[in-house]
């Protein structure tokens, strides 16, 4: 069986990821790649009915442990019905978002043992190369708040999730240093695309 290539997309909201996702599998798909570009939470129907669990209503609508049931939940079954059956038919899996969100946001309240151990049941996957869009908070939050969608339940944290959320996912990158590279993403979305595609080329 032919095994694919998967790829994450991570860092705060607002950080370009979506746009750095979509560019990355348009331009793959013009040099002839077969690309599912995804997203997390979501990317199967039943993980986007639980997308809307998550993201919408009350900041405190769900406890940590329960939203961190509802995250895994997600992806279990986006991993079941879209990503192993695209890996295993030797596509590009592109994420928006995977398993090192779910370290960050849910690990973020003393969590994280619970995260992983989960993770390491349920989900045991990793991708084979995270590309973490790194931004400045402030603007990031501007750029996240000017969309104005009803997916706002983690944007009503406010900066000082996005401030520490930054920081962890730089944390992160060390921690997991052979599959993340780093981007700057404080700069027009085709100088960042040109950086992505060379990262993506040169670590593949
Ligand atoms: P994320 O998926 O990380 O939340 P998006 O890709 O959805 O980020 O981008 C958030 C907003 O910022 C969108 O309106 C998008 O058009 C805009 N945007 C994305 N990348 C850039 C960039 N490099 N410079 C300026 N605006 C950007
Ligand atoms: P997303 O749609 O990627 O938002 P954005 O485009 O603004 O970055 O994700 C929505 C929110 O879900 C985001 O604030 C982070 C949160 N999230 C978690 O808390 N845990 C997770 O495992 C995932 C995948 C996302």
């Amino acid at each position: 069986m032919s095994k694919g290539l998967f790829l994450s997309f991570e860092g705060i909201d607002g950080s370009g990821k979506s746009t750095q996702a979509r560019l990355l599998a348009e331009t793959l798909r013009a040099a002839g790649c077969d690309v599912v570009l995804t997203r997390e939470p979501g990317g199967s129907p039943g993980a986007e009915e639980i997308r809307a669990l998550v993201l919408q209503g009350d900041p405190d609508r769900w406890s940590p442990e329960t939203e961190l049931l509802l995250f895994t939940a997600a992806r279990r079954d986006h991993l079941e019905r879209t990503i192993r059956p695209a890996l295993a038919a030797g596509k590009v899996v592109i994420c928006d978002r995977f398993a090192d969100s779910t370290r960050m946001y849910q690990g973020r309240s003393g969590l994280r043992a619970q995260v992983d151990a989960l993770h390491d049941t349920m989900i045991a996957t990793e991708p084979d190369l995270t590309i973490l869009i790194d931004m400045d908070p402030v603007a990031a939050l501007g750029r996240a708040k000017a969309r104005a969608t009803a997916e706002e339940r983690f944007e009503d944290f406010g900066l000082s999730l996005q401030e520490q959320m930054r920081a962890g996912f730089l944390a992160l990158a060390q921690e997991y240093a052979h599959r993340f590279r780093v981007i700057d993403g404080n700069r027009p979305a085709e100088a960042v695309a040109a950086d992505v595609l060379h990262t993506v080329t040169d670590a593949l």
